[in-house]
């Protein structure tokens, strides 16, 4: 029997009375969905049908006294978000990131995949800027289940059928279970650490956690156990993680190694402090005190995993303001790790504390991989895709 939660958007095509059949299949299967309708919708489907078959209330409010922030509640809990028919209207809205009723809310706040299901006139579908729409969805990491050719109902023969129903299901399936890291574990560190000069005083650094914080959400989407372990952020941990707030170093070294055993992968995206001082005053410091401070080196948390890695994967980041490449590399062999991700801190559009970031990644096996600027959600992506691969041919590689 499968489990999860599935919302099933349906919107105005013809296509949406096939739904009530897609709502009964998914039940059947032992996913509990939750269908929303657009208003167009309700002219094609009835949603005591919908409502029957799936035993749970059809919502299309946005506002409603009931259940305020509906849209993230249901997005909180949602493994799924299934768009079936998705019409050329939908996909633009969500093309332009347009939230105007209750089903394009939820996309909006969505914190999982999401299935698009287009079916329309062939005309519509081939439209360029239908297509164009398309194309941008899929950019943004949306799945697409492509219509099928055939009769329309409008009379006119092409591609915009909505495909029969046991092939949405299959689709579903294998959305749900096709994940690249299902059974394994993944410890990603992110965010600065501070080091005490007094109890109110502290050293730290710009590291607003974004990169780290994106990169344990990409984990959790390729199906691992993710273990968080982050310094203090102003950002909320990504839902479906275990979460591990810390906030020196030294905490950071013991949450980790206490963590190391019992993982597969780990990522240090944080800024680990590379010094704290010598001395910790117990009591504030008076101003009227001139004092220097003398510095010593923390920990190095990432050179330690380093010697006692065995068969996991090991992954560090390089932030540097000069000689990027050279630093990367050096310490990509230096600390034993199997990648290492370059970051240029020196720059405001990309790094600490900016939304976008841009990699220069070098590998074990003597590869060098630029990611492109872009989102630190899309990096992210891609960078948890390319660890994860790697890690399942090393696994392979030893047997
Ligand atoms: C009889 C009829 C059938 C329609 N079928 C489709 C369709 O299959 N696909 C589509 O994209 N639009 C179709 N439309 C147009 C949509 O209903 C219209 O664009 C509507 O604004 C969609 O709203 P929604 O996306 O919020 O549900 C149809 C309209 C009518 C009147």
């Amino acid at each position: 029997m499968a489990s999860g939660k599935i919302i099933l958007g349906i919107t105005g095509g013809i296509a949406a009375y096939k739904t009530v059949e897609l709502a009964r299949g998914l039940t059947k299967k032992g996913y509990e969905v939750y269908p929303v309708l657009t208003a167009g919708a309700e002219n094609f489907v009835t949603p005591l049908s919908l409502a029957t078959v799936t035993g749970n209330k059809v919502l299309k409010e946005t506002f409603t006294e009931e259940e305020p922030i509906l849209h993230i509640k249901l997005t909180d809990e949602a493994d799924l978000i299934i768009i079936a028919p998705a019409t050329a209207n939908i996909i633009g809205k969500i093309a332009a990131g347009i939230a105007d009723d209750l089903l394009t809310t939820i996309v909006a706040a969505k914190n999982c995949p999401v299935l698009l299901c287009p079916a329309m006139n062939t005309r519509m579908y081939q439209n360029s800027i239908v297509q164009d729409n398309l194309n941008r969805l899929k950019g943004h990491g949306f799945f697409l289940l492509e219509p099928d050719s055939g009769n329309l109902a409008c009379g006119h023969e092409g591609p915009g059928r909505l495909p029969e129903v046991q092939q949405i299901i299959a689709e579903v399936e294998k959305i749900l279970s096709d994940k690249l890291l299902t059974g394994v574990k993944v410890l990603v560190t992110a965010g600065p650490t501070r080091e005490y000069i007094d109890p109110v005083r502290f050293i730290t650094n710009k590291s607003s956690g974004k990169m780290g914080f994106a990169l344990a959400q990409a984990f959790r989407d390729l199906g691992a156990e993710v273990y968080l372990v982050s310094g203090p952020v102003s950002i909320k941990p990504p839902f479906g993680i275990t979460y591990i707030p810390v906030e020196t170093t030294e905490e950071m070294a013991n949450k980790v190694e206490g963590l190391f055993e019992q993982v597969h992968i780990v990522v240090m995206a944080a800024a680990v402090a590379d010094f704290r001082p010598k001395v910790t005053y117990q009591q504030k410091l008076p101003k009227e005190n001139s004092t220097s401070i003398d510095f010593v080196k923390t920990k190095d948390i990432l050179k330690s995993l380093g010697q006692r890695k065995g068969r996991k994967f090991l992954v560090g980041f390089a932030a540097q303001t000069h000689d990027l490449e050279n630093y990367a590399r050096q310490k990509l062999i230096e600390k034993n790790l199997d990648l290492i991700a370059a970051n240029d801190v020196s720059r405001s559009d990309v790094g600490f504390d900016s939304e976008e970031n841009e990699l220069l990644v070098f590998t074990r096996d003597g590869r060098k991989i630029f990611f492109s600027r872009e989102s630190k959600k899309i990096v992210a992506q891609k960078l948890a895709q390319l660890i994860g691969e790697m890690y399942l041919n090393k696994q392979n590689e030893k047997g």
